[in-house]
């Protein structure tokens, strides 16, 4: 198994309904090490640029207006298969469709505001890492 990080974001819903300790709980209780954290409110132009895979969808806008809505906590995972572990633990896109225990199922209202957003591949990971972090921001830990 492979040491990976990956990014994650904990939506505007989710700091709205005080869920940050809940979900950072459930990452660290999996064995995921929070390796850099940053509480942001994004800008129109910082939620487009993360977003612009989506900039033909319809949801796009609404996707946008609501990441600005409020502050977010931007997060970097480390530990064995970090990536499909934090999708693991976030459950479908949609909470309907997600799995019982996971995040989005547990905590989530809608396919839109739901709780979390996490990378989907390793090359992503260290894309969005990079659009919020610098290199020195990410600590190492003791293990
Ligand atoms: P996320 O995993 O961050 O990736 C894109 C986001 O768009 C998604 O979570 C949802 O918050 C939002 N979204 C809204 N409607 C849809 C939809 N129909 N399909 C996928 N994502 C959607």
């Amino acid at each position: 198994m492979a040491l990976e990080r990956t990014f994650s974001i904990i939506k505007p819903d989710g700091v709205q309904k005080n869920l940050i300790g809940e979900v950072i709980r459930r990452f660290e209780s999996a064995g995921l090490k929070i390796v850099a954290a940053r509480m942001v409110q994004l800008t129109q132009a910082q939620a487009e640029g993360f977003y612009a895979v989506h900039r033909e969808r319809p949801f796009f806008k609404d996707l946008v207006k609501y990441m600005i809505s409020g502050p977010v906590v931007v997060q970097v995972l480390e530990g064995e298969n970090a990536v499909a572990k934090n999708r693991e633990l976030m459950g479908a896109t949609d909470p309907k469709k997600a799995d019982k225990g996971t995040i989005r199922a547990d905590l989530a209202s809608s396919i839109e505001e739901n709780v979390v957003h996490g990378s989907d591949s390793a090359e992503n990971a260290r894309n969005e890492i990079a659009y919020f972090f610098a290199t020195s921001d990410v600590l190492a830990r003791t293990r």
